[in-house]
């Protein structure tokens, strides 16, 4: 297969049903708390990408029992994990990685983590700094900020800590840390809460106040029963893409709509978008709803501060529907994109670019100048450099596009979203999406 995706501009409306698969952050921790659990836990409807299989193969390599069961995952957890066999390999996933420092530091024995070049080039300091404080020991390259990470953990002496960027990731980590002894973690803003819900759901005990996040301490974790929802960021792709293409009318069912990352659906209403949420429930304390999505002319608006950590891995396809909207729309306080599995701000731009928008790049963002729709006339040319994100943003702006597009790196759609083109297939047709 080539890394090189080509997308024609959709032949006609966007109709139909999407299901999209598993949320990729419930999947990550769904099977490493089950494994940290005493009993047998069952996690169905989870996400099958490369992402969440490193997490798999990481708990496995723990001397924990994990099963398949029809559309359902059985993990055997025991209460207690085992020092790594080898290396574990994280793939493209920072969840993994970061989630995993946390659980080690805290463990009896040695591990080595890895990962792919883009995860060998992410930041792991924000963890490693704050577990090495409370005793850990943490090495790596980058004078110990970067993967290949070697950890020996054990007892920690825990303290309350407060983060200089708000990240679910971080705060995971040392949640689990220290989880027997208790923590205390404040950010500087409310980022997803997914874990704070699953171990609410296993009987710990957890409070937020504000930006505080406390754990009181775990004695025993329950096992999870657990229906993962559809993934709100892998749905964003369709939610955009219908909003663009005319006439479009679009159901996407079961899918998570945590207000803690919900940020899509808010941006996107504002800018006019006609989205409906129906039948919405809680599934394993997780808010679900279908989403109904129709075609609409957009504006630009103002995403910035709590909103944008709110979408900011919804970002870069944002960005293609504020280029198709009318009017400008600014980006700020979004600069983590930078140091996602691509810097995902210049990865835009020159995506936008590529499609003739004008846009300006800004440290923390982007203002763009959206003029009702995609200037090119001719098949634009776009750098994904490995990220699944970017290149399944800008397989959305081939089909809003005149010319179609042309997606180079797009190997790694399938870590979040495996079978996003055979959707993409279904929905414009065979014809006009092709590797090559
Ligand atoms: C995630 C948290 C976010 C998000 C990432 C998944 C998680 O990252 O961008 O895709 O599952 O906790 P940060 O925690 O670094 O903000």
């Amino acid at each position: 297969m080539s890394a090189l995706l080509r997308v024609a501009p959709a032949p006609a409306p966007l109709r139909g049903v999407v299901r999209v698969p598993g949320d990729k952050s419930i999947s990550h921790r769904a099977l490493l708390f089950a494994a940290l659990a005493n009993g047998s836990s069952r996690a169905r409807g989870l996400l099958q990408g490369a992402d969440v299989r490193a997490t798999r193969a990481a708990v496995e390599a723990m001397g924990v029992e994990v099963a398949d069961d029809g559309d359902a995952v059985i993990v055997r957890g025991t209460g207690a994990l085992a020092e790594p066999r080898d290396v574990i390999d994280c793939g493209n996933a920072g969840t993994a990685m970061r989630l995993l420092l946390g659980v080690l530091a805290g463990e009896p024995g040695f591990a080595v983590l890895t990962g792919d070049a883009s995860l060998r080039r992410r930041p792991m300091g924000r963890v490693a700094v704050p577990l090495r404080s409370m005793g850990a020991r943490i090495d790596g390259a980058g004078s110990g900020t970067r993967a290949p990470i070697a950890v020996r953990g054990g007892s920690l002496s825990p303290f309350p800590h407060t983060l200089d960027v708000a990240s679910a990731q971080v705060k995971t980590a040392l949640l689990l840390a220290t989880r027997r002894e208790g923590a205390c973690v404040t950010e500087p803003g409310e980022s997803r809460d997914h874990t704070e819900r699953m171990l609410g759901a296993m009987g710990a005990t957890v409070h937020r106040v504000g930006g505080t996040v406390t754990l009181d301490p775990v004695h025993t974790l329950d096992p999870l029963d657990v229906v993962v929802p559809g993934d709100l960021s892998s749905a964003a792709f369709w939610l955009v893409a219908a909003s663009v293409v005319s006439d479009s009318v679009l159901t996407l069912p079961g899918v998570g709509c945590n207000p803690t990352r919900a940020g899509v659906l808010d941006v996107l209403r504002a800018m006019g978008a006609s989205i409906e949420a129906h039948d919405a429930h809680e599934v394993g304390g997780e808010p679900v709803a279908d989403l109904h999505v129709r075609a609409a002319s957009l504006r630009g608006v103002r995403i910035d501060g709590a909103l944008a950590l709110r979408a900011i891995d919804e970002l870069p396809v944002l960005a293609v529907a504020a280029a198709c909207a009318h009017g400008e729309t600014v980006i700020a306080d979004a600069a983590e994109l930078r140091v996602k599995e691509s810097d995902r701000i210049a990865r835009t731009v020159a995506g936008l670019r590529a499609f003739g928008v004008a846009v300006e790049e800004r440290p923390d963002g982007m203002v763009i100048d959206g003029r009702g729709g995609l200037p090119a006339h001719a098949a634009a040319y776009v750098d994904a450099t490995g990220d699944h994100r970017i290149a399944m943003a800008f397989a959305v702006a081939s089909l809003a596009s005149r010319g179609g597009g042309v997606v180079q790196g797009a190997e790694e759609i399938g870590t979040s979203y495996p079978s996003f083109l055979d959707d993409l297939r279904a929905l414009a047709g065979d014809a006009g999406v092709a590797w090559g």
